[in-house]
């Protein structure tokens, strides 16, 4: 039908991912390609009884409209985290939604938007409907390069601790020279930081939103570390930037889920959050360690990776001319998917997949790694052909 669509909707895609994830839901096909966390992990017994406690706590209350800003106790404890006050934090139905608040109230059409290259497909698809001009920025296993910023910007997006897809982690100097370049800019930077909790050695360095609190918005989320379904995340930003995002999110939704929430203020009342994200630390280690093995072990060594130090993904890199859709075509033949690199990126692409160790079961890991090296072999065998 000839339906009379705003012309945004033709910025709209949906997320190759999701379309992969039932590609890869056939029956023998070990799947890499998912970004989920382990549904093994999701604190269910934990969960159980925080829902019957806040039911008698807060009966109804639990259950009706509530404050668009979100749950006190709860947006207490994420700014204790931040070193600010409680009124700089807003609950958003995870931090995708952050993402398109964000884009809202900054973008007009054609505006500057830094990105980094690659970045998070679900954040492209949350801005491109906002019709940004991309600039992108460089980035290596340090993430983005500060020196490659642009002169002037409005927003930045970036994702400084174990990047999806890349797993990169940017160091302290480099966050300093992020949070100095948007004063220097007079731009606004979202950091997104959804792994920054999911590390295997140390911390990552504090996050840039310390080195600019007026600059600065951060988005958080308790999608990874305790469950996705629950769609809960947070911005955190300076009171001035944050009326406006609340005012976006409450012509947008009145207000995130409110039994979620006081799920989740019993669930830290508990003691859970620490314990939980010391379990999410040591199988996604274990997960990561596996992997890594199975790869120097099975794949062309022409094929370059890092080694995340936290995160979900490993983000391999291919020789040029690599067409990485054709090679996941023979890999899905050999009963493994990935994510083609692709959609990571807002402008030129090079050839790269996703892995992500986080949701496949120790003993699948070997067994995937070596179906891809296969792939990666019949693809060699054939276009040298
Ligand atoms: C970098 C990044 N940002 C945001 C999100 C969205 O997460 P949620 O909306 O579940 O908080 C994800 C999810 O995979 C992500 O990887």
């Amino acid at each position: 039908m000839d339906y009379p669509f705003a012309e945004r909707r033709k910025r709209m895609q949906s997320s190759l991912i999701r379309e992969l994830l039932k590609l890869a839901s056939r029956p023998g096909v070990l799947s890499l390609a998912g970004g989920v966390p382990a549904a093994e992990l999701f604190p269910m017994e934990e969960i159980q009884r925080a829902t019957a406690k806040v039911l008698q706590r807060y009966g109804a209350k639990a259950l009706q409209y509530s404050p668009t800003e979100g749950l006190r106790p709860l947006r207490a404890w994420i700014a204790a985290r931040l070193g600010v006050e409680a009124d700089w934090v807003l609950i958003t139905s995870g931090s995708q939604q952050a993402i398109d608040l964000v884009g809202r109230v900054f973008i007009d059409e054609g505006d500057p938007v830094v990105v980094e290259s690659p970045t998070y497909m679900g954040g492209l698809l949350a801005l491109n409907p906002y019709a940004p001009r991309y600039l992108t920025v460089e980035t290596d296993a340090q993430g983005a390069k500060p020196e490659a910023l642009p002169e002037k910007a409005k927003l930045a997006y970036i994702l400084p601790s174990f990047q999806n897809p890349t797993g990169a982690l940017m160091d302290a100097p480099r966050r300093r020279a992020v949070a100095q370049w948007a004063e220097r800019a007079n731009a606004v930077v979202l950091e997104d930081d959804p792994y920054g909790h999911i590390y295997f050695d140390a911390p990552p360095p504090p996050p840039i939103f310390t080195h600019a609190r007026t600059r600065v918005i951060y988005a958080g989320t308790f999608s990874k570390l305790i469950a996705p379904g629950l769609r809960l995340g947070y911005v955190v930003a300076n009171p001035e930037i944050l009326a406006a995002i609340i005012q976006a999110k409450q012509a947008s939704d009145l207000h995130s889920n409110i039994l979620g929430q006081v799920i989740l203020a019993e669930l830290i009342d508990m003691g859970l959050m620490e314990v939980q994200a010391e379990r999410v630390r040591s199988l996604y280690r274990r997960r990561r360690d596996r992997m890594t093995e199975a790869l120097r072990a099975h794949l062309d060594p022409e094929v370059a990776f890092d080694v995340p130090r936290g995160g979900m993904f490993f983000w391999l890199r291919f020789p040029d001319g690599t067409d990485t859709r054709a090679l996941l075509d023979l890999a899905l033949e050999s009963g493994v998917a990935f994510v083609p690199g692709e959609p990571f990126f807002a402008q030129t692409p090079y050839p790269a997949a996703r892995l992500t160790f986080a949701s496949v079961a120790e003993d699948q890991i070997e067994e995937g790694i070596r179906r891809l090296a296969r792939a990666y072999e019949r693809y060699k065998t054939r276009t040298l052909a």
